[in-house]
C-alpha cells in the first residue's frame, strides 16, 4: 500500500513521538469512527466508492471500535491509525474510505464533534447548578445576612438575593455556552486539505449524518478555524469566574461561621485533628486560574497562524478538552456544596448588623423627610464616627439608645433642628432592624423578600426554557 510506504518515510525517525497526537486524540476516538461513518455513508450513496465496500469498511469501524483507543495501530494520529486498522481488516479497498477528505477537514469535524458533547455536558451542569441556588434561595427568602462592599460590611440583604444574583450570573455564562454550541456545531467535511474535491461529494449530508445544523461553507475556513475553541474556552472561563466568585464568598463565609460545609465538601487536616477546611471550594476556586492560562495558551498558538492548516492546530486542542471537563466538575461539585451546606440564621442575623450596616437606610429616611441626601449622608456619618470612637462598630451592631442618641446629636449640630422633626424614634429602631431594612428595599431587583420572590419565578422559567 503506497500510503503506508509514504508515511514510513515521512513520519520515522526520532520526531515520530513529538509529531504523533495520539494520547491526546483519545478523546476524539468515538468522533472519528462517526465522522468515518459518516463520510462513507456519503461516498456509497453519491456512488463513489461501491455499497459493498462501505459495508466492509463499516465492520472494519465496529471491530475497531469495540476494541478500543489503546488496541490502534501506531499512527501520527488517530484519523491515520484507524485508517490503517481499516486496511488491515478490509485490505487496500479499505483505504477508499480517505477518498474526498483529508485529515484537516477530519480532525475539524471530530473536534466540533467531540467539543458538541462536551459543551452539553458543561451546559447541563450549569443548569443542575442555577437549579440548586434557586432551590436553596426559595427556601432562605427571609435570612438576612451582611452584604460586602470592600469586604466590609454595607447593607443587609438576604441569602436568598445573594444566591439568586449568582444565578443570574450562570444564565448569561449559560448563555454564553449555548452561543459557542452554536456556532460550533457547523460541518466542515468535504472541504478536504484546504481546497475542496473533485468528487461529487455532499456536504449537506455528512453535515446531517454527524448532526450538525450547518456547514462550514468556506474550505479554507474550514479547516483553519479554530475561533470555535476559543469561544468556547472563553464561555468556559467566563463560568470560572462566576464559580470561583462563589467559592470565595463561601470560604469566607465558612470562616466567618456563617455557613456549615457539608462534611463531603469538606477535608480535614493530616496533623491537626480538629481542622475541617473548605478545600473542595479552593479547588473550584483554582479552577478560574486553569481556564485564564488554557485560555491564554490557545489564543497564543492560533494568533498569526497563515491559511489554511499548520500542524501548529495540533497543539491547541489539548488547552481546551481538559479545562472543560474540570470546569464541568467543579461546576457539579458547587451544586453539590451549595445544596448541602447550612446558613447559620441567627449567626447570619447577628452579622447583618454589623458595623452599623443600616446607616444607609437611616439617611434614606432623613432624605425622605426632605433634607438633602447628601447632607442626611453627613449628619449620619457623624453618627457613624461617634459610634465609632466609642467602639460601637468592634463588634457586633452598634448599641440602639447609643445610635439614636449620637443621630439626635448629629442632625442638632448639622441642621440645627431636632431629630424629630425628621423621624421619631420608634421609626428609628425599626430602621435599625436588619430585617426590617431589607424589606424597605423593594425597589426592583432588591433584596425584599417580595422581589426576591418574583426574581426567583422568573428564573425558575427561564432554567426551564434552558
Ligand atoms: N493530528 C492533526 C491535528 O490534530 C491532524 C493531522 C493533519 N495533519 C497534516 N499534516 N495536515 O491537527
Amino acid at each position: 500500500d503506497s500510503s503506508v510506504v509514504r508515511r514510513d518515510r515521512y513520519s520515522g525517525g526520532p520526531a515520530r513521538d513529538f509529531l504523533s497526537s495520539m494520547a491526546a486524540d483519545t478523546h476524539i476516538f468515538a468522533a472519528d469512527l462517526a465522522v468515518d461513518r459518516a463520510h462513507v455513508t456519503m461516498l456509497a450513496e453519491q456512488g463513489i466508492i461501491p455499497a459493498e465496500t462501505a459495508g466492509e469498511i463499516f465492520d472494519a469501524l465496529e471491530e475497531i471500535e469495540a476494541a478500543g483507543h489503546e488496541a490502534l495501530p501506531d499512527g501520527e494520529d488517530v484519523h491515520e491509525a484507524i485508517e490503517t486498522a481499516v486496511i488491515e481488516r478490509v485490505g487496500p479497498e479499505g483505504g477508499k474510505m480517505h477518498t474526498g477528505r483529508s485529515r484537516n477537514d477530519e480532525v475539524a469535524s471530530c473536534l466540533r464533534f467531540q467539543l458538541r458533547a462536551d459543551l452539553l455536558e458543561a451546559l447541563d451542569a450549569v443548569i443542575a447548578f442555577r437549579e440548586t441556588l434557586l432551590s436553596v434561595a426559595g427556601d432562605n427568602l427571609d435570612t438576612v445576612m451582611p452584604g460586602y462592599t470592600h469586604l466590609q460590611p454595607a447593607q443587609p440583604t438576604t441569602v436568598a438575593h445573594y444566591l439568586a444574583s449568582y444565578e443570574s450570573a450562570a444564565a448569561r455564562d449559560t448563555e454564553r455556552l449555548l452561543d459557542a454550541y452554536d456556532r460550533t456545531n457547523r460541518s466542515p467535511l468535504g472541504a478536504a486539505a484546504l481546497a475542496g474535491t473533485p468528487f461529487d461529494v455532499d456536504r449537506e449530508r455528512t453535515a446531517e449524518l454527524l448532526g450538525f445544523d450547518s456547514i462550514v461553507e468556506n474550505s479554507l475556513d474550514a479547516v483553519a478555524g479554530r475561533d470555535f475553541l476559543l469561544e468556547a474556552l472563553s464561555a468556559i472561563a467566563g463560568l470560572t469566574v462566576t464559580l470561583s466568585g462563589l467559592a470565595e464568598d463561601l470560604i469566607f463565609y465558612a470562616n466567618r461561621g456563617y455557613i456549615t460545609l457539608d462534611d463531603d465538601y469538606a477535608s480535614t487536616s493530616s496533623i491537626m485533628p480538629q481542622k475541617k477546611n473548605p478545600d473542595s471550594l479552593e479547588l473550584v476556586r483554582a479552577t478560574a486560574g486553569d481556564a485564564a492560562g488554557a485560555l491564554q495558551g490557545l489564543m497564543t498558538t492560533i494568533t498569526g497562524l497563515p491559511r489554511a492548516y499548520n500542524r501548529d492546530l495540533q497543539r491547541a486542542t489539548p488547552h481546551v478538552w481538559e479545562p472543560v471537563a474540570d470546569i464541568t466538575e467543579a461546576t457539579e461539585v458547587a451544586a453539590g456544596a451549595v445544596g448541602t451546606l447550612d446558613w447559620n440564621e441567627a449567626v447570619l442575623e447577628d452579622a447583618a448588623g454589623e458595623g452599623f450596616s443600616t446607616a444607609t437606610g437611616i439617611a434614606d429616611r432623613l432624605a425622605m423627610s426632605g433634607l438633602p441626601f447628601r447632607t442626611a449622608h453627613e449628619i449620619v456619618a457623624t453618627t457613624a464616627q461617634t459610634l465609632e470612637s466609642a467602639g460601637e462598630l468592634d463588634d457586633g451592631a452598634p448599641d440602639e439608645a447609643a445610635t439614636i442618641e449620637a443621630l439626635a446629636a448629629a442632625t442638632e449640630a448639622t441642621t440645627g433642628s431636632e431629630l424629630e422633626t425628621y423621624v421619631d424614634r420608634e421609626e428609628l429602631t425599626a430602621l435599625l432592624d436588619p430585617a426590617a431594612s431589607v424589606a424597605a428595599r423593594d425597589s426592583r431587583g432588591g433584596p425584599a423578600p417580595s422581589q426576591v420572590e418574583q426574581a426567583l419565578a422568573d428564573a425558575r422559567s427561564e432554567v426551564e426554557a434552558d
